[in-house]
């Protein structure tokens, strides 16, 4: 039986890769905080749960596992610092592979400066350099969810419209947070993916195909409005980053800019790696706004 250890496992992410793994009869070891609320829900779910934090005893909790899958988020503490703890634990218990908290737009394709939170991710990678332990990411593009919330700016349900920049044809990945998970375990039990990224989408539409399959999905009327080029965003992205006193007031449109720019487009897919998982497209998610 392949165990897998699993960093962020309280998360929103975290929760759906430790029940992906147990469908598919992996041994779970979710790591959670000391005195997380969320311990007898993992237990329930047939994980098992060592509480603890990025510091203490990590090795010894690895020990015997097989894989390593972090699902952390937040600062550079935690994709940095946080990120290589878990790295240097899994090389001192011989974990052979570690897939460590990625799940973006192909962030390898980016620059320093385009999206500070996967500019964290690369560092993690230069600092997981000359490691034995070989690294898989999981690259999903986004995830449905966060493209359909307020806080992406695109899409306003209460005020029925779709917001977009750039001309709308460019294509761009989309996937769910189960689809997402449902994958990352399937990546979790094929060693043969180890020391690569793995690319995968649930949906692959332009942002004109997007706004289609929302209002086909949800039978709900968007009134589009092209917001600018995507050198405009760029430009409210730098106008933003000029008065913020935190990323958090930015980031998200670093993140569409990734994707709209093409710059960070998942190419080429390994879907077809994983045939047994039909993911969701965006039509059939958007069912869930049906009123
Ligand atoms: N592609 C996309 O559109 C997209 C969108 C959102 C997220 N993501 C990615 O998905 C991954 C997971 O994100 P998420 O939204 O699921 O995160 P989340 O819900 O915020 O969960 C974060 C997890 O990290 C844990 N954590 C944070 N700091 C920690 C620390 N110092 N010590 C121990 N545990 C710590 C949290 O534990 P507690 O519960 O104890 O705080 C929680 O389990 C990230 O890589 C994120 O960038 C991708």
């Amino acid at each position: 039986m392949t165990s897998v250890f699993v960093a962020g496992a309280t998360g929103m992410l975290g929760r759906e890769v430790v029940r992906s793994l147990v469908r598919r009869g992996a041994e779970v070891r979710a790591l959670v905080r000391t005195g997380s609320t969320a311990s007898q829900a993992l237990t329930d779910d047939g994980a098992n749960v060592i509480e603890g934090s990025l510091s203490v005893r990590l090795a010894t909790a690895m020990e015997g596992a097989d894989v390593v899958i972090s699902a952390l988020q937040g600062g550079d503490d935690v994709i940095v610092d946080g990120q290589v703890a878990l790295l240097r634990a899994a090389e001192k218990a011989g974990v052979p592979r570690v897939i460590p908290s990625d799940f973006a737009v192909d962030l390898f394709r980016l620059d320093d400066g385009d999206n500070v939170f996967l500019d964290h991710r690369r560092r993690a990678h230069e600092a997981f350099g000359g490691s034995p332990v070989r690294i898989t990411s999981v690259l999903n593009g986004a995830f449905a969810e966060v493209m359909t919330a307020s806080f992406l700016e695109i899409v306003d349900w209460d005020n029925g419209t779709f917001s977009y920049w750039g001309d709308g044809e460019q294509p761009c990945d989309f996937t769910t947070v189960a689809d997402t998970a449902a994958y990352t375990a399937a990546v979790a039990l094929d060693p043969e993916s180890a020391g690569r990224p793995v690319r995968l989408a649930g949906d692959v539409l332009t942002m004109k195909a997007f706004h289609a399959a929302l209002e086909r999905g949800s039978g709900r009327r968007l009134e589009p409005r092209q917001l600018g080029s995507v050198d405009d965003l760029a430009g409210e992205i730098r106008r933003r980053k000029s008065i913020a006193s935190s990323p958090t007031e930015y980031v998200a449109l670093q993140y569409v800019w990734a994707m709209v720019s093409g710059k960070a487009k998942l190419a080429p897919l390994d879907n077809d790696r994983y045939p047994e998982i039909r993911p969701t497209t965006v039509t059939e998610f958007a069912e869930r706004f049906r009123r």
